[in-house]
């Protein structure tokens, strides 16, 4: 029994190494070690037979031959699970893996949450309006006649009933002074609507960021100070600023703001038009009239708004030429953001 349990063993190695996969093996490990039927179940079954003074030892060989069966049983399993099968038909090995795609958010939404991230920092409040707006808050509260040539600069996408797209974000400030007292310190961003053409510089969707501060005492100087403040918190400590006069029907006075040329530093070139100076946005004291039409004391209170465009601000950063590529969601494009 003892040498038919040595020879079992060797016959068993034999079998393990020439197994060439996971079904083969599993049908040898049953063939040997298998409950019923299994060779060395066979043979230890016949224990019983033997005399008693043999038993101990041959009893050990045999549970001996099954722990090395069992390991090397284990370790050719192993090692097929790496072997890769040669010339399966299921398998074409040279097909590269498919590939998982992460999104990310669109360059006009990290621009926007960028530039209300800095806002919120110095003690801005996030608020957002409609995008379908009345005649009220789009144009009459914020101080255009009714027949005021500037509204034509603010034309806007009409639906039935008198409702408009926005054109700006300007009727945010209108929306949020009527539903509370001063003092009043948010920013705003959203989207706007314009029946512009389509083209390298303009589309009739864009999107915009207001701001307004309305306090006692609060001065040009306070507009100023935050706006260059968040000019080199978004384009670089090295930025500089300037007002220039301008005209809004919602400010008095009113400015524009313009920064030195990020891209060329003043030295010239196509983005600044070589003129040193890019325009950003416009800005300026809210109009005692505005104030008065949401029923503050402009007498006793004063604020400052300012209002530009996401997507040009986007495109200095970033030195993109053409609005149009911001919504084509060419992926190659939008990847460059991600
Ligand atoms: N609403 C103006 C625009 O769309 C920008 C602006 C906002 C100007 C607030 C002054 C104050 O161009």
């Amino acid at each position: 029994m003892e040498s038919e349990l040595n020879a079992l063993l060797v016959e068993a190695q034999a079998a393990i190494a020439a197994a060439g996969n996971g079904t083969d093996l599993e049908a040898l490990r049953i063939r040997l070690l298998g409950r019923k039927e299994g060779r060395l179940t066979l043979v230890m079954r016949r224990l019983s037979e033997l005399d008693p003074a043999d038993r101990p030892r041959v009893g050990q060989l045999a549970n001996r031959v099954k722990n090395e069966i069992t390991a090397q049983l284990e370790a050719r399993q192993a090692n097929l699970g790496q072997l890769v099968p040669a010339a399966s038909p299921e398998f074409d090995l040279t097909l590269p893996g498919r590939r998982r795609w992460v999104g990310s958010r669109h360059l006009i939404t990290q621009t926007m949450e960028e530039i209300v991230g800095i806002f919120v920092r110095m003690g801005f409040q996030e608020e957002l309006g409609p995008d379908i707006e009345d005649d009220w808050h789009n144009f009459t509260a914020l101080n255009f006649k009714p027949d005021h040539p500037a509204r034509d600069a603010w034309a806007g996408f009409y639906l039935d009933g008198g409702w408009l797209l926005r054109s700006h974000t300007s009727p945010v400030q209108i929306r949020v002074m009527e539903s509370r007292p001063p003092p009043v310190r948010i920013v705003a961003p959203g989207r706007c609507y314009r029946p512009d053409p389509f083209d390298a510089s303009h589309s009739p969707v864009f999107h915009q960021v207001e701001g307004l501060y309305v306090d006692e005492g609060v001065s040009m100087a306070h507009l100023k100070g935050t706006l260059d403040q968040f000019c080199r918190e978004y384009f670089g400590p090295d930025v500089r600023t300037r007002l220039s006069p301008s005209y809004f029907p919602f400010t008095e006075p009113s400015a524009e703001l313009a920064a030195s040329c990020v891209i060329c530093q003043g030295t010239g070139c196509p983005v600044c038009k070589s003129s040193g100076w890019v325009e950003l946005l416009g800005c300026g004291m809210v109009n005692p009239s505005v104030l008065r039409n949401v029923g503050y004391d402009p007498d006793r209170y004063t604020g400052y708004a300012f209002g530009f465009g996401v997507e040009r601000f986007a495109m200095i950063k970033y030195r993109i030429d053409d609005i149009r590529l911001i919504y084509e969601n060419d992926l190659r494009f939008l990847r460059q953001f991600s």
